[in-house]
């Protein structure tokens, strides 16, 4: 059990306060010399009418805990000292014991849906579609540890009146050897050719906008070019989400609904909730706000009407407890009437829709734009850290075995954890350099740190010495520090859920790393004296929760680097 909910045992030991009440009213000390703990008693003045200071002194007099050093009043408040050598035990004891199940916990269950990634085909994947991917990839991990079955959706863009465009584009320029050596390239060098020679000749638009006409009549050819579109664009993103070790429970994108939308829009009728405007049918969203179109004057359908129809079809599929949506920040709009929607249609679990959104990545303070051309080709940021990796490997520790899979490790890993840090609405500037650096705020340091903590082990075990939890009697600052951060994973864990927040997992994960490489550098693990197989305890457990942490991320943790 946690120091945290300890002291709020105690505290409800004292007073007539529910757990979670007092769970919320527990502060940190401003001074830590006060404790570790606080509990501010002028929080029960007004129930018991009687002076804070008075209550703090009789609930500290009635307290003893031989997991605390002090319990003292202090004013008004109660402060709790941890007993150092206890939480060291305790926690190294927990951690050891459970391995990689440390931290996990029961939240809740159930179905938990989450929109993720979902990259437009013949295009190539944006840095937006990664930073979907790795959250949503993380989100899901975490879920998992916490008791729910998480179950990742790539809810393609495999439809709508681009590929009309696209059609036409292949037929005026396309290559089909060109398009099987590299599909997106080449697919979306034509689309931009597209929307190039669109501008001088008009004519062009009308063009595609026939092919889609044909591709939505089910016109042999198009439907043909539109499929084969698809498959290879898959192929493609797959190569990318094996780099990334990213899998999918579902692939069904947006022309799975095709012949789904049509009930949706007639249950909104029958509801009486779709209206004419502008001959386009329209449901009203409340006086301030635009009405959310649902069929366009020219009778297609739009992008809402099809997500209308996904939340309704994987409601019936997953009966999901919640649905998660990460999606970036410029969609806000459209959840919100998605949710409206579904809540105007009588569907309560709308409540338990989620957008989880998400900031843009720039490049020297520049947004990029995949109808300009001017995008970052995942595959080659990938291949680019990997390489940069590779070199400073070879500089570190040009002896290492699977140095491929090291750098590989590393090079993927340090752009996944350079997308997880920041919290997630942030925008943040690219630059691959900073990135993959070995030292700083990077996932390259965490698993170096990682890495640095089995080479102390291997060390120990060439020498007879192994972790050892009997007799631990560890109390120095630097242990302390490692172990209480140790003790911090399991809240950190419902945290970051709670909040859809991976940045929180990814924060804790360089604090630990920080406080491990201290007490590195300040305390002679290998020496042979009495204490050395707790240290090696300490290393180890600091070994296990950093991998652990770094798999919640979706990051790998090499062993040796
Ligand atoms: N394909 C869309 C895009 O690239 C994202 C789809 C998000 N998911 C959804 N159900 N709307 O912008």
């Amino acid at each position: 059990m946690d120091f945290k909910s300890k002291v709020v045992d105690l505290v409800a030991s004292q007073v007539d306060l529910p757990k979670e009440k007092i769970n919320q009213l527990i502060e940190r000390p401003k001074n830590e010399k006060m404790g570790d703990y606080a509990f501010p008693a002028f929080a029960l003045a007004k129930i018991v009418h009687k002076n804070p200071v008075e209550i703090a002194t009789s609930i500290a007099a009635n307290l003893k805990s031989a997991d605390f050093s002090t319990i003292q009043a202090v004013g008004p408040y109660v402060n709790f000292a941890i007993n150092h050598e206890k939480l060291i035990t305790q926690t190294l004891q927990e951690v050891l014991a459970q391995k990689e199940h440390y931290g996990d916990q029961k939240l809740g269950e159930g179905n938990v849906p989450i929109d993720m990634s979902s990259p437009n085909i013949a295009k190539p994947m944006s840095m937006g579609h990664l930073r979907s991917t790795v959250i949503g990839n993380s989100i899901a991990e975490t879920l998992k540890k916490v008791g729910y079955n998480p179950i990742k959706i790539n809810h393609l863009g495999d439809y709508g009146t681009q590929f009309g465009k696209l059609i036409s584009a292949y037929k005026h320029w396309g290559v089909e050897e060109d398009v099987k050596k590299d599909p997106i390239m080449s697919l979306f060098k034509y689309y931009v050719k597209f929307h190039e020679e669109a501008e001088k000749n008009p004519e062009l638009d009308d063009e595609g906008r026939s092919w889609f006409k044909k591709l939505e009549a089910g016109d042999q050819e198009a439907v043909e070019l539109w499929q084969w579109f698809r498959e290879v664009s898959l192929a493609d993103f797959k190569r990318i989400y094996q780099e990334l070790g990213v899998t999918f429970d579902s692939y069904k994108g947006e022309a799975f609904f095709n012949d789904k939308m049509q009930p949706v829009i007639d249950e909104l009728k029958q509801k009486k909730l779709l209206h004419e405007s502008q001959g386009a049918q329209v449901v009203d969203m409340g006086k301030d706000e635009n009405p959310a179109m649902i069929v366009k004057s020219d009778g297609t359908s739009i992008y809402l009407t099809r997500d209308l129809a996904a939340a309704i079809y994987r409601m019936n599929t997953y009966h999901f407890v919640k649905m998660i949506y990460v999606v970036g920040n410029e969609q806000s709009h459209h959840f919100v009437e998605l949710k409206t929607v579904l809540k105007k249609m009588g569907y309560d679990w709308a409540d338990e829709i989620y957008h989880v959104p998400f900031g843009l990545i720039t490049q020297n303070g520049k947004k990029l734009s995949t109808r300009k051309g001017n995008v970052i080709f995942l595959d080659q940021v990938l291949q680019d850290a990997v390489s940069l990796a590779g070199k400073q490997i070879e500089q570190k520790n040009p002896d290492l075995a699977h140095k491929e899979q090291v750098a590989h490790d590393v090079g993927v890993g340090a752009v996944v954890f350079h997308d997880l840090k920041n919290e997630r609405t942030e925008n943040f500037d690219f630059d691959l350099e900073e990135v993959v650096r070995f030292e700083g705020d990077t996932g390259p340091y965490v698993q170096y740190t990682n890495a640095r903590a089995q080479s102390v082990l291997r060390k120990a075990a060439k020498l007879g010495q192994k972790p050892n939890l009997n007799n631990i009697a560890l109390n120095d600052d630097w242990s302390f520090a490692v172990a209480k951060s140790l003790a911090d994973f399991p809240r950190i864990i419902a945290r970051s859920c709670d909040k859809f927040e991976p940045s929180v997992i990814a924060k804790y994960s360089l604090d630990l790393a920080k406080k491990f490489n201290k007490y590195y550098a300040n305390v002679k693990i290998l020496t042979d004296d009495q204490q050395i197989s707790a240290r090696l305890a300490l290393v180890q457990a600091t070994s296990i929760v950093l991998t652990e942490a770094l798999r919640l991320l979706g990051v790998n943790a090499p062993k040796e680097m």
